[in-house]
């Protein structure tokens, strides 16, 4: 048995226990059963430690679960819950591939091969985040289809923003949600696409929520943070998932009808600001002027304005 493993079954008596009294039966050090507790609070165990009393955990998570989705989603939604996977998109395309028509998510309590945008991974622990991915098929044509992720990006801070009762979300163009300048959300939107008819076969709309738990790995740290640490409110993800299934289920509609769009701008926290564009191995300095109507984002730079239909910024502080 794992060290970890021992701490977690010294917790599950119900009551408070010293750091040092979990050291002495175990002949480890203090420092040990720190960076144990650490670790399991990454993997979503909600630990409390009180001075003069020591650990204590908490009542588990609430777990994922298909019909809780369902019963507050308005709509049909046909909902895949699993305990653990490698990418929800990854189960997303497969379906597609399948041929599965209806408006479907699956759902995973962790990821172990989590991914975001250029390659980069997610973390994905379980019992903490919202790991869905949305497949739908609308009948869009292939100019509309970089409006999925800025619509889905909407979608979500609206679900936060609704069910913590906070305003408190901002968004990243193009694919992040930001909560007191940390990121708590990534979208990653895989596409088919009917060539010769210009028209978009499926969509796989990857959405990753950090929601419960207050640690991160000390490579993200500084830049991640979850909804529970910024706004003290423990959303229920089941309840979270719904709501977004309720703002996406017109997605065909409201992408063509690009109102969303106002509200994406006035989210945006870049506009206005001075950032530093990153397109392959390029980088250069520019000032965020306008979303367009295709949610590209147009910059001023010192030989003039682009348009920026992908790509990566920062915000220069
Ligand atoms: C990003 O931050 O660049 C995008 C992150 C997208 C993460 C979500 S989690 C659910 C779905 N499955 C994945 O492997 N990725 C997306």
């Amino acid at each position: 048995m794992s060290l970890k493993d021992e701490v977690l079954t010294e917790l599950s008596n119900n009551e408070y226990i010293s750091g040092e009294e979990i050291a002495k039966r175990h002949f480890v050090s203090r420092n040990g059963v720190w960076k144990a507790i650490k670790s399991l609070r990454e993997e979503g165990y909600d630990i409390e430690a009180v001075t003069n009393k020591g650990y204590y955990l908490k009542k588990m998570t609430e777990k994922i679960n298909a019909a809780a989705v369902k019963s507050d989603c308005k709509d049909r939604w046909n909902v895949i819950v699993m305990e653990e996977t490698d990418s929800t998109n990854n189960r997303a395309k497969e379906m597609a591939a399948n041929g599965v028509n209806e408006k479907s998510v699956v759902i995973s309590d962790s990821q172990t091969g989590g991914r975001g945008r250029i390659g980069r991974p997610f973390f994905s622990p379980k019992n903490r985040g919202l790991y869905m991915s949305i497949l739908v098929r609308p009948k869009l044509s292939v100019d509309y289809a970089p409006l999925i992720t800025s619509y889905t990006a909407t979608a979500v801070s609206k679900a936060i923003e609704k069910l913590t009762g906070k305003e408190c979300t901002q968004i990243k163009w193009v694919n992040d949600i930001y909560i007191n300048n940390k990121k708590i959300c990534g979208i990653l939107t895989e596409a088919g696409f009917d060539f010769e008819g210009g028209m978009l076969d499926y969509a796989v709309i990857g959405i990753g929520i950090n929601v419960l738990g207050e640690e991160f790995p000390a490579d993200i740290e500084n830049i991640a943070t979850s909804i529970e640490k910024e706004t003290g409110v423990k959303l229920s993800r089941n309840e979270l998932a719904a709501e977004i299934l309720n703002n996406v289920y017109n997605i065909e509609n409201d992408i063509h009808d690009k109102s969303f769009l106002e509200y994406y701008r006035k989210k945006s926290n870049v506009l206005g600001k001075s950032i530093t564009v990153y397109y392959g191995n390029e980088s250069y300095d520019a000032r965020a002027v306008e979303i367009d109507d295709n949610a590209a984002l147009v910059v001023e730079t010192e030989n003039g304005r682009k348009t920026l239909n992908s790509g990566e910024v920062s915000i220069k502080l």
